[in-house]
C-alpha cells in the first residue's frame, strides 16, 4: 500500500477555547476563531504496512517514546475504523514548532496526520470527516485544516457532527503579522486537557468564561470583516487574559506564565501606549504571540526581542490550509 504525506501549519486562536463539552469525543465547550500560520507547522508521512507488528512513530528524526507513540496509535485506530484498513502504520513526522511547548504543535500535527493517514488508507475524506478525526487528536487541530482566519463552532450535536471548521476569511484578506515570542524551551507544565478539566471542575469563573464566548466570536468576525486591528486586538487580548484568569482561578491553579511572559506583556502594553499598535495572546504555555500590521512587525519584533528572557521571535502571517504532498 503506498504511503501518503501531508503538511499543515500551526494555528493561533484569536478567540480561545478552554474547556470541553465531551472529553471522550474531545468536543469543545465553546467556539473558537484562529489564524493559520504561514511557516510553523508539521509534515507527516504515513505508510500502512502488513509487516509491522505495531504502529511506529519517528518524530523530528527520532523514534518517539510513550506516550507520544501510543497517542498516535490510538488515533490510527480511528482511521482504521473508518477505512477498514487493518495494517499497522509507520508515521514519520517533522515539526517546525517545538513539540509540546504550547506552540500549537499538536494542532498542525494532528491536522497533517488526519490528512496523511486517510489518504494512505485510500480514503478521500471530506472536511467533516477530517475535522472529526483531527479533533480527536487535539481540540484545536480541525482549525489547521483550513487557511487564513478560521472559526470552529462548539456545536450542540452529541456526536460532534456540527463541530466543523469554516473559513471566515482567506489568508490574502488581511496581511497581518503575528510575532511569535519564545520565552522557554521544553514541554509545558500542565497538558491542555488536564488544565481544561481542572478549570471546568474547580474554577469559580468557568461559567462566566463560557458565557462570554458568543460575544467575543461575533466581535472578532466583525473586526476581521472590516480589517479593524484595534477592534480585533481588544477582543484577542481579552480572550487570552480571560483564559489565563479562569485557569489561574482553578484549584490547584493552572499557571503557564514565566518571568519573560510577564516582561513581554508589560512591553506590549508600553509599546501600545507609545503609539505602536500591537496586541498579545497566549496559549497553554509561556510564549506570547503579538498581533500587528505588516508595516509595524519589524519594529515590534525588535522591541520585544530585547525583553530579558526572550529566546527568539518568529514572524508569521496568515497561511494556507493543510495540503497533501506529492
Ligand atoms: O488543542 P488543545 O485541545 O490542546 O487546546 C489548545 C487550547 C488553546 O491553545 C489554549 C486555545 C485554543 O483555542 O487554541
Amino acid at each position: 500500500m503506498p504511503g501518503a504525506a501531508a503538511r499543515a501549519r500551526a494555528n493561533i486562536a484569536l478567540v480561545k477555547y478552554w474547556g470541553k463539552r465531551d472529553v471522550g469525543l474531545n468536543l469543545p465547550a465553546m467556539s473558537s476563531l484562529s489564524m493559520t500560520l504561514s511557516t510553523l507547522g508539521t509534515t507527516t508521512r504515513v505508510t500502512f504496512d502488513p509487516r509491522l507488528a505495531r504502529d511506529e512513530l519517528v518524530l523530528d528524526g527520532r523514534p518517539a517514546e510513550e506516550p507520544a507513540r501510543a497517542r498516535v496509535s490510538c488515533f490510527l485506530d480511528l482511521v482504521r475504523q473508518v477505512s477498514g484498513v487493518r495494517w499497522r502504520a509507520s508515521v514519520v513526522s517533522d515539526n517546525s514548532v517545538p513539540t509540546g511547548s504550547g506552540l500549537a504543535s499538536s494542532a498542525s500535527g494532528f491536522a497533517a496526520l488526519a490528512l496523511a493517514a486517510t489518504r494512505a488508507a485510500g480514503l478521500e475524506a471530506g472536511l467533516p470527516v477530517l475535522a472529526s478525526l483531527a479533533r480527536r487528536g487535539s481540540g484545536s487541530a480541525p482549525r489547521s485544516l483550513l487557511g487564513g482566519f478560521v472559526a470552529l463552532p462548539a456545536g450542540t450535536a452529541p456526536d460532534g457532527s456540527d463541530c466543523v471548521p469554516y473559513q471566515v476569511a482567506p489568508p490574502e484578506h488581511w496581511d497581518l503579522r503575528l510575532v511569535v515570542v519564545l520565552t522557554a524551551s521544553g514541554p509545558k507544565v500542565v497538558g491542555s486537557t488536564e488544565g481544561m478539566e481542572r478549570t471546568r471542575r474547580t474554577s469559580p469563573y468557568y461559567g462566566a468564561w463560557v458565557k462570554e464566548n458568543a460575544q467575543a466570536m461575533q466581535a472578532a468576525v466583525r473586526a476581521i470583516a472590516s480589517r479593524n486591528l484595534e477592534m480585533l486586538g481588544r477582543v484577542v487580548e481579552a480572550s487570552a487574559f480571560r483564559l489565563h484568569a479562569v485557569a489561574m482561578a482553578a484549584d490547584p491553579a493552572v499557571v503557564y506564565w514565566n518571568e519573560a511572559t510577564v516582561g513581554v506583556v508589560r512591553r506590549v502594553r508600553s509599546l501600545r501606549d507609545s503609539g505602536l499598535p500591537c496586541w498579545l495572546t497566549m496559549d497553554a504555555g509561556p510564549h506570547v504571540k503579538v498581533l500587528c500590521e505588516a508595516g509595524d512587525a519589524d519594529q515590534v519584533a525588535r522591541h520585544i526581542g530585547m525583553v530579558p528572557g526572550v529566546l527568539g521571535v518568529i514572524l508569521e502571517r496568515p497561511g494556507p490550509g493543510a495540503e497533501v504532498l506529492p
